[in-house]
Formats: structure tokens, sequence, C-alpha cells
């Protein structure tokens, strides 16, 4: 090995058109196509180092040893990379988020895109984008789209080399931006993980499928043509669709809290207003509400307000996943 170390940034992203069931899960391989864009704002940053001494990997997240689960699912993704560099070794891994994790903010997406963009290059693995994508796909299906910058598209597919993802506009076509409004910043209880084997329960769940490539190509063209109106009503019903979704799984998963419902009362509110906003929620409470940046700060001042609101994360449009090695 001529390199053995590499550290790499990546943002979360929030899905416009979200990816919720899979076709396959070993491959992660999504029920429907995904539309996202990145949030520059926020950021995991992984080292991996790879060391011969190591009789295993050892994962330190946030400053603490990884729990069981997550070292167990960092010790798999490096397993995949493992067998394309066709190595041995194990690793040494230390990543930090500057967001609360597993809290519908896609901290897996920013961890699993920067964990194979670093384990990647410090093994000497040289992918193109659409490779890297393909394989953060399988730590973390949103992780595929937080290898690109900008608004982002994640193609369903039958086989890996079908699903990946691509930028289909960049960070700066469109300023607008995403106020995470947060309720609680805590561990969810169902990740997303177990969330989408629980898809297929729910019987409105083909309905959802059978309409996502309709929905995907009415953001799609809201996005090229900056038409606020447009992208708030299918970002909205895409999120509300996913979330019956969840409420009519077997079991029931409910991730809102009454803040969270307040907050969407309140989006809803302000857009008939006037002001170009409109909310999706991922697979917990906090409410990711998105406007256009002249609206950003009368939007933040009222969210802070709501009862219930411990906190609201700011962030535009922003770039792929990068290394920071020289
Ligand atoms: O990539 P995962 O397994 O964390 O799933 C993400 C699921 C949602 O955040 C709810 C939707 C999405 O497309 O990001």
């Amino acid at each position: 090995m001529n390199k053995n170390k590499s550290t790499a940034r990546a943002h979360p992203n929030i899905a416009l058109i979200k990816y919720w069931g899979n076709l396959d899960n070993e491959l992660r391989l999504p029920a429907n196509s995904s539309l996202s864009f990145s949030l520059s704002a926020l950021v995991t940053q992984t080292t991996v180092q790879f060391d011969d001494q190591l009789t295993a990997d050892q994962v330190v997240i946030d400053d603490l040893p990884a729990n069981d689960s997550a070292s167990r699912r960092v010790n798999l993704h490096l397993d995949r990379i493992r067998q394309l560099a066709d190595i041995k070794t194990y690793a040494y891994v230390e990543s930090k988020s500057n967001f609360p994790s597993g809290a519908g903010i896609a901290s897996s997406a920013s961890a699993f895109a920067a964990l194979t963009l670093a384990a990647c290059s410090a093994c000497n693995l040289q992918l193109d984008l659409r490779a890297l994508s393909r394989l953060a796909r399988q730590g973390s299906g949103s992780a595929s789209r937080s290898i690109f910058g900008g608004f982002v598209v994640w193609h369903t597919g039958k086989t890996d080399a079908e699903s990946y993802a691509e930028s289909i506009a960049d960070k700066d076509h469109w300023p607008v931006v995403d106020l995470i409004a947060i309720v609680n910043a805590s561990h969810k209880t169902v990740g997303s993980s177990e969330g989408h084997l629980l898809a297929e329960t729910s019987p409105l769940q083909a309905i959802r499928i059978a309409d996502a490539t309709r929905r995907l190509e009415i953001c799609r063209q809201a996005i090229v043509d900056r038409d606020f109106n447009a992208l708030a009503s299918i970002v909205e019903l895409d999120s509300n669709m996913m979330h019956a979704v969840m409420m009519t799984s077997k079991p029931t998963l409910l991730y809102w809290s009454a803040a969270t419902i307040e907050i969407m009362k309140t989006v809803l509110r302000l857009r008939h207003e006037g002001l170009d906003i409109c909310y999706t929620i991922d697979a917990g409470p906090n409410v990711h509400c998105i406007c256009i940046r002249e609206d950003a700060k009368a939007a933040h001042d009222i969210l802070k307000k709501i009862p219930g609101v411990v906190d609201v994360l700011e962030s535009p449009p922003g770039g792929g996943a990068i290394t920071l090695d020289r």
C-alpha cells in the first residue's frame, strides 16, 4: 500500500422526493428514484487509516467508541471496500459531525459518503463518482446522493450497476435554504434501515411507488424552472405520502410529535400569507422547511418561537463529497 490514511468530508442531504423501501435490502436498491439537495452547513468529516497492526476495525464517532451496531455497519462497509481493493488490513475510523445524528437529518448519508470516499482513497482504490455513489448506497441508501453536490437524483434500478446518483443542477442553480426546525435532537427509536423493511407492510406503499416517477418529474421540472409553487406542492405531497406509508405500516411508525404538526401548520399558514416556504420530514420529528433565500430570515424567526422548537439549523445547497488530503 503506498498510502494508508485519508480524510474526507461529506454533507447530508434533504430529499424532496423521498426514498422509502427497497427492491433489494442487501444491495439497497430503492423501490423508487429520489431527488435531494446537499446541505452545505452540515458536515461529517471522517478519517480512515488502514493499519497492519490492527486485529479488528476500530470506530470512533463524535469522540466516543461506536456502539456495536454502528461498528458492525462500518465494518461491513469496509469489507466491501477491502474486497474491491483486494486487501485484508483493518482500519481505524474516526468520524465527526457538526449536527445531531439519527434524528431525521440524514446523518447516515454524510457518514457513509465520507466513509466511502476516505476508505477508497486510503487504500488507493480509484473509483469514478458513479462507482463511489453505488458503493456508498450499499452503506446507506441516501449516502449515494451525498457523493454529489447541488440537486441530485438517485435512480432506482434492478441491479447494482443501474442504481446510482447524479447531479441535475449545481448548488448555485437556485438560492433555496433548508431551515431545519429541531424539536428533538435525540436518537430515533426506529432507524431508517429497519423502517425500509416495513414499507411493504403498508397497503399504501404500492400506490406511493406507482406514482413516484410522476412526482419526481414534476419536482425536477420545478427545480429547472425555479418554480417555487410547483416545488412546494409536490414536496409536501411526497413527504405526506411517505409518512402515510409509515403510519400504516405494521407495526406503525409514527415519527411526528405535537411540535412537528405545529410546525407543518405554521409553514402552511406562512405560505398562505405569501412566503415561499414548504415542509418535508424524514424519519424523525424534526421538520425541514424549504424556503427561498429572501424569506429565510423571516421564516427562521417565526419557526424559532414555536413551542417545542429547540433550535433551527439553516443551510443552503452544498457541494459533494471531497477528500482533504494534500
Ligand atoms: O438512507 P437511509 O436508509 O437513511 O434512508 C433515508 C430515508 C429518508 O430520509 C426518510 C428519505 C430519503 O430519501 O432521504
